[in-house]
């Protein structure tokens, strides 16, 4: 609804490795450039599923954000924090509880795929079950309005979308809202008042989207309106009461495959991973063992780098004259299986020299991180209060 903001995180559930990279960090490094991010780490979405070993997550929590912090993102653009510091986020799920159907979290897909998927563990609790409506509280108290996460995650999103509508319609009405939207259009100042009803007229008349957007940034620079008149503003645009919640976008981190050493995906529960700041030593010798075309058993065996893992590395890491040497000297045992693996391990050591460099100094001074944190959580939270102030208020909490 106002200004774009990105908001995403992560589960402190172990070391990040490269598919964390491909995958995911490398796309919050290129937002935190485009808008303002808040990254967090979701702590209490770990112990949802971990709540009998808590040991593991203080660890990793640290671990993670070093990680973070290697991988480039940067803390004087992005807001990084700690989901349990931000108790908000905790009220805004109990609020939303009231108006979410249980139906709603039971439909949930990831609910009875998780159960089935680790059924090693209970997870017939109610926290597991609210597992997409902390989510959703995560989300809607910053009024994000895109949300950069994997496809497993779209679900949560749609969720998210679906719950901050049926708010706004339940709590957006307000007896006088015309009256009080009226007004608000006044405050534009004549010539603004009217291009507002202009384009809202032909956004509601003629459904152009473009008069939408132009409204809504027409709005988006008015700085001196109250949060009450915004809201009003943006909804009476749209022919809905007032937006007091933003629906979030996905926006889908761009499938990058990012394929473990078995040619699986890379994943910890495959144990197939290269650590985000796995040791050189160790780098050099899971590469070097990785399997290969099993049709080469002999040096002079040709083989198919279509059957082979070390290729699908060759195409995140080389070009395509590097790319055709392999096709070319794999098909024909022109180059042996090792010679073809170390152009991969040269480009992984490059890669992850500078996430080394720059873990190194938070690994010399851990007060860094704390202080990076601290800063981070104070500013989320003052997001969060403003958002909780208002849902209190339509929710009838305003006492004082
Ligand atoms: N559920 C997400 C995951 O497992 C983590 C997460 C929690 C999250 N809250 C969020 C992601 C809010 C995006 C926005 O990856
Ligand atoms: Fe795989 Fe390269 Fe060996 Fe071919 S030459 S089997 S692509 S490692």
């Amino acid at each position: 609804m106002f200004a774009e903001r990105v908001l995403s995180g992560m589960r402190p559930t172990g070391r990040l490795h490269l598919g964390h990279y491909h995958g995911v960090l490398k796309n919050w490094v290129k937002l935190q450039n485009e808008y303002p991010c808040l990254f967090f780490v979701a702590d209490w979405h770990a112990l949802t599923t971990h709540y009998d070993t808590p040991e593991i997550i203080e660890q990793n929590v640290w671990d993670m954000l070093v990680d973070w912090l290697a991988a480039g993102v940067d803390p004087v653009q992005a807001t990084l924090f700690i989901q349990s510091r931000i108790p908000e986020h905790a009220e805004l799920h109990l609020l939303l509880s009231m108006i979410t159907p249980l139906g709603w979290l039971e439909r949930v897909p990831s609910y009875k795929d998780q159960q089935e998927k680790l059924s090693d563990k209970d997870l017939g609790t109610y926290g597991f079950l609210g597992y997409p409506l902390l989510q959703s509280a995560d989300i809607l108290i910053y009024r994000a309005s895109r949300v950069p996460v994997g496809e497993d995650q779209v679900p949560h999103v749609e969720f998210t979308r679906e719950l901050a509508r049926r708010f706004n319609h339940m709590y957006g009405r307000e007896k006088d809202f015309e009256t009080k939207a009226k007004a608000a259009v006044k405050k534009l100042g004549t010539k603004n008042a009217k291009l507002y009803q202009q384009l809202r007229t032909r956004y509601q008349e003629q459904g152009d989207s473009e008069a939408l957007s132009a409204a809504r940034e027409l709005l988006e620079e008015r700085q001196n309106l109250t949060l009450g008149d915004r809201e009003r503003l943006f909804g009476y645009l749209e022919g809905v009461g007032r937006v007091i919640l933003t629906e979030p976008q996905a926006l889908l981190t761009e499938a990058s495959r990012m394929p473990g050493l078995d040619g699986h995906k890379m994943s910890k529960s495959y144990n197939n991973t290269i650590e985000l700041r796995e040791d050189e030593v160790s780098v050099t010798k899971k590469i070097r063992t990785m399997p290969t075309d099993p049709a080469r058993i002999k040096r002079s065996d040709p083989g198919d780098p279509e059957k082979c893992p070390v290729w699908q590395f060759h195409l995140i890491y080389s070009d395509k004259q590097r790319q055709e040497w392999v096709q070319k000297g794999c098909k024909s045992a022109g180059i042996g299986c090792l010679e073809c693996k170390q152009p991969v391990i040269d480009a992984v050591l490059h890669e992850q020299k500078p996430m080394h460099e720059r873990a190194q100094m938070y690994l010399d001074d851990p007060t860094l991180v704390r202080n990076i944190i601290a800063d981070g959580c104070e500013k989320a939270q003052k997001l969060a209060q403003e958002t909780l102030r208002d849902v209190k208020q339509v929710m009838g909490l305003n006492y004082d």
